[in-house]
C-alpha cells in the first residue's frame, strides 16, 4: 500500500497536499456572450482543461455552435470545437441556470459604438452583470473581458452586489482582451500579456483564482500585469488608439507621398528599422475598421469629454478623420482614373471584410467605398472570399459576384481593398483579359506592383509616386 510518504509527502503535509490538488482542480468556468470573443475564450478554456458553459441570448448562435458551427469565420475555431467536443467539456446554451456552481464567470459581450453617439453602448454588459448576479457565491469570481468606459467596472460590481444573494461579497476583475480577429485562436492561447484590473478586499484571492484559470498559459511564461480597475479599462483603450494613431500616421506621410511625389512603402520600411518605432501597424492603404479600432477611439474620446478631458484625447478625432479620407481617396482616384466622373463607371471591388481571414464586415473600409461609389453613380461589383453574407446582409443594395472573375469582368477599375491571399496572388496577365480596362488600385500595398506593370496594367498603389503620377502634383514650383 503507498503511504503519504513514498509520494514524497509526509503525514503532516497532508492539508497541504490536499490545497495543492485543490488549486489544481481544472474550474467551472460561465462564459457570457459567444461572438468572436466569447466563442473563441470557452473553446480555448476548455480546451486548456476546464470545464465551460458558454450562454448567449441568440438561440440561433448557441445551436450553431453547439452543433460545432461558429456562426462566424474565425479560422481554427471549427476545428478546435471539433476537437474539445468530444471532452463533454463545452457546453452553448442560452439557460444561465447552467451557469450556477460556476468558478469564475467570463463576460465577454459586445460594447458595440451606440446608435446616434460616439460614446460605447455598454447595454450588455450591465444585462450579463445582472444575469450572472444570481448565481454567485463568495468563492466564485466575475471576470470582465469587454471592451468598457472608464467607471464600468466599478459600476458593474454595485450592479451585481445589488441583486447577488445577501450574504454574498462579489468579487470581479477587470481582463481586458486583447485578441486579433483571423488569429484569435493563438492570441487567446498565447497572449502578448494578461492584465488583472484588481479591486477591494478580496484582491489576493481573485489574482490567485485567475492565475489558476490562465495557469497553461502563465507557465508559458506570459506577462501578467496587475492594476486597479480603471487603469485596466484604459489599457485596453489606449491600446486600441496607440495602435489607429499608427496607422493613421502613415497614412498621413501616404498623403504627402501621394502629393509630394515619395513612396510610403519605403518610408514605412526606413523608419521601421528604428526598433523604437517598429515596422508593425505601418501597413498604409484604406485604413483601420472592424469591429474594435473605429468604435473604440470614439468611445474612449467621448468618456474623456464627460470626464472633462477631452483636450487630452482630441488627437483622437484627427486619427479618425485621416481614416475616414483614406476612403474618400480611393473614390476620387477612380474618378480620376476613369476621365473625372464616377457614372458608368464599372469598378471590382475586392475585398469586403474589414481585413482578411475574417467575415466581419463592421465599418469596412472596402463595403464603405464601394457604396460611396455606387451613390454616385458607379457601377461596382463586390466580391470577397469569406464576407459575402454579412456584406450582402449589411449592403443589400450592392451588386455582387459570385467571384473575383465575375467581379473583374468588363471592369474599367479593379480595387483590392481587403488583401486576401487570392487577390495577392492572382495572376495579372490572366486577369488582363477578362477587364475593359487593365485599371487596378492596390489598396492596401498588398499586390507586386512591377508583375502588374509589365502586364500591361496601371497599376495605382496609395501613397506611392505611381499612384501620385495620376494626380495633379501640389508643387509650389510648377
Ligand atoms: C484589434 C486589435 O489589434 C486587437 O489587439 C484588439 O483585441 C481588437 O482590436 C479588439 O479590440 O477586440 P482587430 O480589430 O481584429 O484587432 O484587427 P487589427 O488586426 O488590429 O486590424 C484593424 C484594422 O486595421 C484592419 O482594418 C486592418 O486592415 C487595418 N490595418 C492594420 C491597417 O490599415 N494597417 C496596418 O498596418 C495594420
Amino acid at each position: 500500500m503507498l503511504t503519504h510518504q513514498q509520494f514524497g509527502t509526509s503525514v503532516d503535509d497532508a492539508p497541504a497536499a490536499a490545497d495543492a490538488e485543490q488549486a489544481r482542480r481544472p474550474l467551472r468556468i460561465a462564459v457570457i456572450g459567444t461572438g468572436y470573443l466569447g466563442a473563441v475564450h470557452a473553446a480555448c478554456m476548455a480546451y486548456q482543461g476546464h470545464s465551460v458553459v458558454a450562454v448567449d441570448a441568440d438561440a440561433g448562435k448557441a445551436a450553431a455552435l453547439a452543433a460545432g458551427r461558429p456562426p462566424f469565420f474565425e479560422p481554427g475555431l471549427e476545428e478546435l470545437l471539433a476537437e474539445v467536443a468530444p471532452t463533454g467539456r463545452l457546453t452553448f446554451t442560452t439557460d444561465y441556470a447552467l451557469t450556477a456552481g460556476s468558478d469564475v464567470f467570463f463576460l465577454c459581450v459586445g460594447t458595440p459604438q451606440q446608435q446616434g453617439g460616439y460614446a460605447a453602448d455598454t447595454t450588455y454588459v450591465y444585462a450579463a452583470a445582472r444575469s450572472v448576479a444570481p448565481y454567485l457565491t463568495s468563492d466564485s469570481l466575475v471576470v470582465g473581458k469587454s471592451t468598457v468606459p472608464i467607471g464600468t467596472a466599478a459600476a458593474v460590481r454595485d450592479t451585481m452586489a445589488a441583486l447577488a444573494p445577501a450574504e454574498v461579497t462579489v468579487r470581479l476583475v477587470w481582463n481586458p482582451e486583447f485578441l486579433r480577429e483571423g488569429v484569435a485562436i493563438q492570441d487567446t492561447l498565447h497572449p502578448d500579456r494578461f492584465v488583472y484590473g484588481v479591486q477591494g478586499p478580496t484582491a489576493e484571492a481573485d489574482i490567485a483564482l485567475l492565475d489558476r484559470v490562465y495557469a497553461t498559459s502563465l507557465a508559458d511564461g506570459t506577462p501578467r500585469v496587475v492594476t486597479d480597475y480603471v487603469t485596466a479599462e484604459m489599457v485596453k483603450t489606449a491600446a486600441n488608439s496607440f495602435l489607429a494613431t499608427k496607422i493613421s500616421f502613415i497614412n498621413a506621410m501616404a498623403e504627402i507621398c501621394e502629393s509630394a511625389g515619395g513612396d510610403v512603402v519605403k518610408l514605412a520600411e526606413a523608419i521601421g528599422h528604428d526598433e523604437r518605432i517598429g515596422r508593425k501597424f505601418l501597413g498604409a492603404g484604406v485604413g483601420f475598421g472592424g469591429g474594435c479600432l473605429p468604435k473604440d477611439i470614439r468611445a474612449f474620446r467621448a468618456r474623456a469629454e464627460e470626464l472633462g478631458l477631452g483636450q487630452s484625447l482630441a488627437f483622437l478625432h484627427e486619427v479618425d478623420g485621416i481614416n475616414q479620407r483614406r476612403r474618400d481617396r480611393v473614390v476620387d482616384l477612380v474618378a480620376q482614373l476613369s476621365g473625372g466622373g464616377h457614372a458608368g463607371v464599372r469598378v471590382a471591388i475586392l475585398g469586403a471584410a474589414f481585413k482578411p481571414h475574417s467575415d466581419d464586415v463592421r465599418d469596412s473600409p472596402a463595403l464603405s467605398i464601394a457604396a460611396a461609389l455606387q451613390d454616385r453613380g458607379a457601377h461596382v461589383r463586390v466580391f470577397d472570399p469569406k464576407a459575402m453574407p454579412n456584406a450582402k446582409h449589411v449592403a443589400p443594395q450592392l451588386q455582387y459576384a459570385a467571384d473575383m472573375w465575375d467581379a473583374c469582368a468588363d471592369a474599367d477599375v479593379v480595387a483590392v481593398l481587403t488583401e486576401w491571399p487570392e487577390f495577392r496572388t492572382a495572376d495579372p496577365v490572366a486577369l488582363a483579359n477578362v477587364v475593359r480596362r487593365p485599371v487596378i488600385i492596390d489598396g492596401r500595398n498588398a499586390l507586386p506592383g512591377s508583375a502588374w506593370t509589365a502586364a500591361g496594367w496601371t497599376y495605382h498603389a496609395l501613397g506611392r509616386a505611381a499612384a501620385a503620377s495620376a494626380l495633379p502634383r501640389k508643387d509650389s514650383h510648377s
